[in-house]
Formats: C-alpha cells, structure tokens, sequence
C-alpha cells in the first residue's frame, strides 16, 4: 500500500500535470473512487491498532480534502481555458473585406441570341421552336427536298441510328432550322411572322469558320402581298440594331429548294464599312445570310393555298454574328469550354 505521503506527492503532481478535463477526470477516480488509493487507506483503517488508527485517519482525512480542493481549482482552470480559446476562435473580424462569391454568366451565344429575339418580338415577330432530332419528312421532304433530289448533297448529314426510326420516319439532327417552319404553319394559320432560335448540326470537318454543331434563327413571314421589298427593308433595320452600325445589304441569286426565287444575302463589312480589309477579303461584302421566297411546293406541303399566300424565309447563322460582333477569330472557341475565353463576355 502507498503511504499517505507519496499519496500526496504523486497526486498533487498529477493533477497539477492534468492537461484536460477528461484526465482530470480518470485521475480522481484513481485516488478518490471507490477503489482509489486514497479510499484504499480510509477502508484499511479498521484493521489499525486504536492509536494509529485515529492519526492515519486524521492525516488521510486532511489529504482527502486536499486533494478535493485541488481537483475542483484544476477543474475550474481547464474550463476557463477551454472558454476563452472557443471565443478567440469563434470571433468574427467584421472588419474583414467579404468572400467574393463567382457567379456565372451568359454563354455569348446565349446573349446574341437573346438579343436576336428581343429586335424581332419588338418588329412584331413571335418566337417558335422545334425539336433538334428531325424526322426526314421536317428536315427535308416538307421542305420540297425529296430523297433522292442532288439537293440534300448541300447538307451533310447526321443520321440517327435507324432503329430508333417509327413506321419508316427515319430520324436525323436537323441540319437548319427550316423544320420549325414547317411544324408552326401546320398548326397556325395566317397572316403572322415568326423567328425560329436553335441549334443545328452538319457531318463536316470542322476549321475557324466551320463547327459540326452551331446555331440558327429562321425567320417567315407570310401574308397576303408579302414581298422580297419587306425584307430588303426588313433585314437592314435588324442589323442596324445588332451592330449599332448603319448597315447595307445586297442580295444575290442563289439556290435553295424550298424557296423561288432565292437568295444569298451580303451586308457591308461592320469592320471597314464597306472599304475592304481582311475581315472580308478585301470585298468590302460579308454573306451573312440565305433567304427567298417560299416555294408553292412548301405551302402545298403544310395545307396552305399557294396562290392564296406568299411568304419569305431567310436563315442566318448565330456564330456567325457572334463572331463578328465580337470580333471572334475561330467558331470553336465557342464550344471549347476554355474559361479564359469565356470570362471576356
Ligand atoms: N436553311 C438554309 C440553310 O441552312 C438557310 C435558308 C433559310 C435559306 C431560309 C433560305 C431560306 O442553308
């Protein structure tokens, strides 16, 4: 058994070397509990001769409340240790400039385009869309190109898988935006003039000015006397709100199955207005745009009266706007996902 007064020496030292509550705690029951070593001493206290019963007791006693007070000042300590370190560590320096959190911004596709729509829908015109997985029938054959026309050979084409197909629709991603004219006049009738936002895809080796995935607006307009002078007038007013920029057009002959006559639609260079510079090959001219008359065959084709309507159809291509405006050199920065490029818009 220990003596009483290594009792103490340890004791005093142990608790004094205590570092947190939780040692404080399995050195008391060391001393203190009910098998302590201190307790050991008080209960051996009967087997003592009388006299030295009554000085051990007195003395075991005494260190008993000593060692009790000494836990409780420890106790006290450790906690107020554990007190003032939470609150240094929990202080917020108001002071300090706040955390800036990124946010996200608009792709600048996404921006021409919202552009594109608010200059139509202010002119009167109503947004349609159409989906981007075509059946032949939308993105060709309604559209007066029928299968074996040598005219599908200007669109290359992604095919979708054939068994996807149902009853002989064979299903494609849609090389223009064209379909969605054909899907808003078999449910809407005339008089009215729509623009047509998406994405489109072409099977091409991709260069700077060509990308197997980009964006088109399509625009109609049909009506009773509508003519090629509404959108000589039209297209003009479009670009000059899109490029703050007093802008000329001309329109040359082109080909297109299902509009007669058709056109390929020039606007002077927004870079050297019109003078000649890189940007357009020293032409002083940028095509920018197909369009033309509505072919009969594509009025026929959704249930409208030909002789009854005439309707114009242009199509231009987003990026390409977006690669003017902002001066872009290469259309696949746009779907390169480089953050570096992005960040400039
Ligand atoms: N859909 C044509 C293309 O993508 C563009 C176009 C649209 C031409 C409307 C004339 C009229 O090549």
């Amino acid at each position: 058994m220990d003596s009483i007064d290594q009792i103490q020496k340890t004791a005093l030292k142990d608790i004094e070397k205590a570092a947190d509550e939780e040692a404080l705690k399995s050195l008391k029951i060391e001393y203190l509990g009910r098998k302590g070593k201190l307790t050991k001493i008080l209960r051996e206290l009967k087997n003592l001769a009388v006299e030295e019963r009554v000085l051990t007791g007195k003395k075991a006693n005494l260190l008993r409340r000593e060692l009790e007070e000494n836990f409780n000042k420890k106790e006290n300590l450790l906690k107020a240790r554990i007190k003032k370190t939470a609150f240094s560590e929990e202080q917020i320096d108001v002071t300090l400039p706040g955390r800036k959190t990124l946010i996200g911004h608009l792709h600048p596709l996404t921006k021409i385009r919202n552009e594109v729509e608010e200059i139509f829908t202010a002119l009167g015109f109503v947004v349609a869309e159409g989906p981007e997985m075509e059946t032949e029938h939308y993105n060709f054959d309604a559209l007066n190109i029928p299968a074996d026309h040598p005219a599908r050979e200007m669109w290359d084409t992604f095919w979708v898988d054939e068994t996807g197909a149902a009853n002989g629709k064979k299903f494609l991603l849609r090389v223009h935006t064209s379909p969605v004219q054909i899907r808003y006049m078999e449910t809407h009738q005339p008089p009215f003039r729509l623009i047509a936002p998406g994405k489109v895809f072409r099977y091409e080796a991709t260069d700077a000015s060509h990308d197997i995935q980009f964006y088109q607006v399509e625009g109609l307009i049909v009506g009773k006397d509508t003519s090629a002078a509404n959108f000589k007038n039209l297209i003009p007013v479009f670009f000059k709100k899109l490029f703050n920029k007093e802008v000329k057009i001309r329109l040359r002959p082109s080909y297109f199955p299902f509009v007669e006559p058709g056109f390929e639609v020039d606007m002077s260079c927004i870079q050297c207005a019109g003078k000649g510079c890189p940007v357009c090959s020293r032409t002083g001219w940028l095509e920018i745009m197909g369009a033309g008359m509505v072919h009969p065959n594509v009025f026929k084709a959704v249930g409208y009266n030909p002789r009854l309507w005439q309707g114009i159809a242009f199509g231009v291509g987003l990026d390409r706007i977006a690669m003017m405006k902002y001066k872009i050199p290469d259309i696949r920065f746009f779907h390169a996902n480089d953050i570096r490029f992005l960040k400039q818009f």
